[in-house]
């Protein structure tokens, strides 16, 4: 039987390769959406807002693994820590195990080596959008007191382009400034499967 995943944010200029990716390796998909398509056999679309606990219940029921790649609309407050709260409880719930969520890589966290370079970007961050960052922090603890087996992967600035195929990964520090969402829909769905960087947040880039 084909696993099934769930995505919240799959439309967003993050997520949206990762629902073909996602299909191309034989996975089965939900997906949560404001504006719902009718459904067909490869994706279930469920109308549903990320902030309501009921709508993150009924579009995980049924699945084996998360990918939460959502992003707040700019006219509205950050509500990061929300959804993964709310998905967390409700992955609790339903016996779900594996979360891979996607975050900035400006978020700064004990053990990182930025360079002076990145900690003075992560700084602006900081103090440009500060509620958006509080969030992300937020979120972040979230996941560690949670029991899940999660993936925080921090990401750098996005472009909108075919993937290059080769994707660094670091722990520590950015290996570069600029990723492709095909490269970024390759690494979350690569890792549904392997155990790599359970409880970890790795920094990619191409
Ligand atoms: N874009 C970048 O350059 C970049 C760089 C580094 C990190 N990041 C991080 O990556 C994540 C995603 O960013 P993004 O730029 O891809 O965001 P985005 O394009 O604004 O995300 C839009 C997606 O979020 C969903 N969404 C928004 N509000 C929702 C709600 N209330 N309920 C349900 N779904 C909702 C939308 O779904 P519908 O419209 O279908 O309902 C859509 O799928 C964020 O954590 C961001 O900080 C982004």
């Amino acid at each position: 039987m084909n696993k099934k995943i769930a995505i919240i944010g799959g439309r967003g200029t993050v997520g949206k390769k990762i629902s073909r990716k996602a299909l191309e390796k034989g996975y089965s998909i939900k997906m949560l959406t404001r504006y719902p398509k009718e459904s067909g056999s490869e994706i279930c679309f469920i109308k549903g807002d990320a902030r309501n606990k009921e709508d993150i219940k009924e579009l995980i029921k049924g699945c084996d693994a998360v990918i939460n790649t959502v992003g707040h609309p700019k006219s509205e407050k950050p509500f990061y820590s929300a959804v993964t709260s709310h998905t967390i409880e409700g992955m609790k719930e339903l016996g779900i195990k594996r979360y891979i969520v996607a975050t900035g890589a400006s978020l700064t966290l004990n053990g990182d080596e930025k360079t002076f370079l990145n900690q003075v970007g992560a700084n602006l961050f900081q103090l440009f959008f500060s509620a958006m960052m509080k969030e992300k922090e937020k979120e972040y603890e979230l996941l560690k007191a949670s029991l899940l087996d999660w993936t925080l992967i921090r990401l750098p600035f996005i472009v909108d382009k075919k993937g290059k195929g080769h994707i660094k990964v670091a722990t520590k520090n950015m290996p570069g400034k600029v990723i492709t969402n095909e490269d970024i829909a390759s690494f979350s769905i690569s890792q549904l499967d392997s155990k790599k960087y359970i409880r970890c947040t790795p920094f990619i880039s191409n």
